[in-house]
C-alpha cells in the first residue's frame, strides 16, 4: 500500500458518555511514541504525588497547557504527527459547530471511530453518533469495543455487540464497518496487539488508522463544479467572464463540452485558468478559474458538468431530504427558510413532513407539523426557483445543504430524491397560462389594426445600461410623437415592484426576466409596442423571453457590443443614440411593423 508522506487524516471520534474517546486518544498518543519527552512520566508523577489515579485521558489535559512539538490539542481537537502521516482527530458529534462545518464542506472526516464501552453496551449516544456520521457521509468507520477488560477480554461479548451494531448500521445503510475489541486503559490492541485476545487477528487501532487508503476517489466521479463566483475583466476590453469555484468531483479538459444546471445553457471550456498559468485539464479539490467559449450569461450558484457524461445532476424546485435540525426553535411546515445548496442560496419551505426518525432508537414518528430540535425528518422541501443537486446515493458533496437562519445554520440535510426534473419548467407553465389566457370581446388584431402597428416586444440589449436606458425613452417618444403607441419600462422596475415579497435574497435576474417577459405578453397583448431594455443578455435568456411572450414576437436589439451573433434581429454599433433610435424605426418600418410612419 502506498501512503504519501504528511498526508493528513481527519478523523472524527464518538461515542457515549464515558465509553473512553479520551483514554483511546490518550493511549493512541503515549503508544505511538509521539508524545514529547517525558510527558507521559511527568503526567504519572503528578497523579502519584497528588494521590490520584493516573487516566490516560489526562495527557490531553496536560498537553492543552502546552503546544509541544507538533502535537496541538484543544477542546476539540487534537493534532499530531507520525512517520507515515498527520492526524487531525475531532471530539466530534460533541460539537455542534463541527458538524456544521462537515455540512457545509469547510472541514471533512475521512474516518470515524465510534467508541462502545463493552460492559454497558450500545446507549443513546451510540446510535444518534452513527446517525450522524452517515448523515455525514464519512464513508469509513471503525467501532471499538472498548473495557473488554471489564468482561474478562470475552469474544462472545465482542461478537453479540458487533451483530447488535451492525444490525443497527445496516438500516442506515453504513455497512463497510471495522470492527475491533479493545481495552484502552490496558492498551490491548490500540497500537499493541493485544495478548489477552489472541481470538482476534484484525488489525490494531494504529495499524488500521495508518494504512487506511484515504486518498479521495472523487477524480474519477462525474464532473461536478459549482460556481462560486464570476469575475470579469473589461480592462482591455475582450470581455472576458471567468467562473471560480472548488470543483468536488470529477476532471475537466480544455475543449470539454459542458452544461449549466439549472439554466440548461451550454458551452465549450475555452480555457483553465490557474493564475499565472493555464491549465491543460483540472481535477477535484482543485479551485481554477474557467473561461467558456460562448458569451453567456451563467449565475453564481450554477452547477457546471459535463455534456457526455452519463450521470446527470438533477434541476429542480421539490425533492425528498433528511434534515437534521439544530436550532431552539422548531422547523414549522410552510414557514420559508434559507437554503444554501452549494454555492446556490435560495428560499425554500417545508412542503410536507413525511416522517421524523428519532435518531436513538430510528423509531418512526408520522403526522407531526414541525421538527424539534436533534430531531431528524424526513421531508418534502419546495424552493422558490429551481436548483441544481445530485442525489445523496449518487454523489454526496452535491446533495448537502443547509438552512440558515438570520445567518446562522440552522439545520443540515442530505437531499434524497428529486420529485420532478424542472427542465422545461417554463414550457409547462406557459402552456397552463395559454389554455387559461382569458380573451376579452377585443382581439389582438383589431386593436393592432386602430393603432396602425403590431403588438410587438422590443427588447435592447448591450454593456452601456446608461445608452440602453436612453435610446429606449427616445425610442419611446419618437414613436409616440409620430402617432403610435409606445410603452417604455425600465427593467428596475421590475425588480422588486410586483411582489409583495419584501424579502428578496439578492438580486435575481432569472425572477426578472421571468417578470419582464409576462408583462411583455400582456402588453403586447393590448396591441402595444413594449419597449424595454436588458443588460447583456445571452441567447438562453432571449429564448426565455421570446418564449414567455409568445405567441407576440419579439424584435431583439443589440447596440454597441461588438456583437454578431445571428441571434439578434438588429445589431448596432459604433452609433449614437439619435442614430440608433432612426436605425430601429427603419427596421420597424421595413418590416411593415409600424405600417404609417411618416
Ligand atoms: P466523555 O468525554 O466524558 O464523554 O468520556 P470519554 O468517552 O472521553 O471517556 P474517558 O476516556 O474519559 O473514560 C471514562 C472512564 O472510563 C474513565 O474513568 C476511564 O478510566 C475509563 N476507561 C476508559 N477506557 C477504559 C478501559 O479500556 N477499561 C476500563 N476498565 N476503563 C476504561
Ligand atoms: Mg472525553
Amino acid at each position: 500500500m502506498q501512503i504519501k508522506n504528511n498526508e493528513q487524516i481527519n478523523i472524527v471520534i464518538s461515542g457515549h458518555v464515558d465509553h473512553g474517546k479520551s483514554t483511546v486518544i490518550g493511549r493512541l498518543l503515549a503508544d505511538a511514541n509521539v508524545l514529547p519527552e517525558g510527558k507521559l512520566q511527568a503526567v504519572k508523577n503528578y497523579c502519584e504525588k497528588n494521590a490520584k489515579v493516573f487516566e490516560y485521558a489526562y495527557l490531553l489535559d496536560a498537553l492543552k497547557e502546552e503546544q509541544a512539538q507538533g502535537i496541538t490539542i484543544d477542546a476539540a481537537r487534537c493534532f499530531f504527527r507520525t512517520k507515515n502521516r498527520n492526524y487531525l482527530i475531532f471530539d466530534a458529534p460533541g460539537h455542534f459547530e463541527f458538524i456544521k462545518n462537515m455540512i457545509t464542506g469547510a472541514s471533512r472526516a475521512d474516518f470515524a471511530i465510534i467508541v462502545i464501552d463493552a460492559k454497558d453496551g450500545i446507549k443513546e449516544n451510540t446510535r444518534r453518533h452513527g446517525y450522524l456520521v452517515s448523515l455525514l457521509g464519512v464513508k469509513k468507520i471503525c467501532v471499538l469495543i472498548n473495557k473488554m477488560d471489564l468482561v474478562n477480554y470475552d469474544e462472545k461479548i465482542f461478537i453479540e455487540t458487533v451483530n447488535e451494531y451492525s444490525e443497527f448500521l445496516n438500516s442506515i445503510k453504513i455497512s463497510d464497518v471495522y470492527f475491533i475489541p479493545v481495552s484502552a486503559r490496558e492498551g490491548e490492541n490500540i497500537v499493541r496487539k493485544s495478548e489477552k485476545m489472541k481470538w482476534f487477528n484484525g488489525k490494531t487501532l494504529f495499524e488500521l488508522i495508518e494504512e487506511v487508503e484515504i486518498a479521495s476517489d472523487d477524480i474519477s466521479e462525474p464532473f461536478r463544479f459549482f460556481v462560486q463566483d464570476v469575475y470579469k475583466f473589461t480592462e482591455k476590453q475582450d470581455d472576458r467572464r471567468i467562473l471560480v469555484g472548488t470543483i468536488d468531483y470529477g476532471k475537466i479538459k480544455k475543449g470539454d463540452y459542458v452544461i449549466f444546471y439549472p439554466s440548461m445553457k451550454q458551452s465549450i471550456v475555452e480555457s483553465i485558468e490557474n493564475y499565472p498559468e493555464q491549465l491543460e485539464c483540472a481535477f477535484a479539490g482543485q479551485s481554477p478559474g474557467f473561461i467558456i467559449k460562448d458569451p453567456l450569461f451563467i449565475q453564481s450558484g450554477e452547477l457546471m458538468v459535463k455534456k457526455d457524461e452519463k450521470e446527470k445532476p438533477c434541476a429542480s424546485k421539490k425533492f425528498y431530504a433528511n434534515i437534521f435540525w439544530l436550532e431552539a426553535n422548531p422547523l414549522v411546515v410552510g414557514k420559508t427558510y434559507k437554503a444554501k445548496i452549494g454555492s446556490q442560496l435560495v428560499k425554500i419551505r417545508i412542503v410536507e413532513i413525511k416522517k421524523i426518525i428519532d435518531a436513538v432508537e430510528l423509531d418512526v414518528i408520522e403526522k407531526k407539523e414541525y421538527i424539534e430540535r436533534y430531531d431528524i425528518g424526513y421531508c418534502i422541501f419546495e424552493t422558490l426557483k429551481p436548483v441544481a443537486f445530485d442525489i445523496y446515493d449518487n454523489l454526496q458533496k452535491t446533495s448537502r445543504f443547509v438552512l440558515v437562519e438570520q445567518y446562522r445554520i440552522a439545520g443540515c440535510g442530505i437531499i434524497l430524491e428529486s420529485i420532478y426534473d424542472n427542465i422545461d419548467y417554463f414550457d409547462k407553465k406557459i402552456s397552463i397560462r395559454e389554455s387559461l389566457w382569458n380573451q376579452g370581446y377585443i382581439k389582438k388584431e383589431q386593436r393592432e389594426l386602430r393603432n396602425k402597428h403590431k403588438g410587438k416586444f422590443i427588447i435592447l440589449s448591450g454593456q452601456d445600461i446608461n445608452l440602453l436606458r436612453k435610446v429606449s425613452s427616445l425610442l419611446e417618444k419618437e414613436l409616440f410623437d409620430s402617432g403610435f403607441y409606445p410603452y417604455f419600462i425600465s427593467p428596475a422596475v421590475l425588480e422588486t415592484g410586483i411582489s409583495n415579497d419584501t424579502e428578496i435574497l439578492e438580486t435575481d435576474r432569472e425572477e426578472e426576466l421571468r417578470r419582464l417577459g409576462e408583462l411583455a405578453r400582456i402588453m403586447t397583448d393590448a396591441g402595444m409596442l413594449f419597449i424595454t431594455f436588458f443588460s447583456e443578455l445571452d441567447k438562453y435568456e432571449l429564448e426565455l423571453l421570446r418564449k414567455l411572450n409568445s405567441p407576440s414576437e419579439i424584435i431583439k436589439v443589440n447596440i454597441n457590443s461588438g456583437e454578431k451573433d445571428e441571434i439578434w434581429d438588429i445589431v448596432i454599433n459604433n452609433k449614437n443614440e439619435n442614430e440608433i433610435v432612426k436605425i430601429i424605426i427603419e427596421y420597424l418600418t421595413k418590416e411593415k411593423i409600424i405600417e404609417y410612419y411618416i
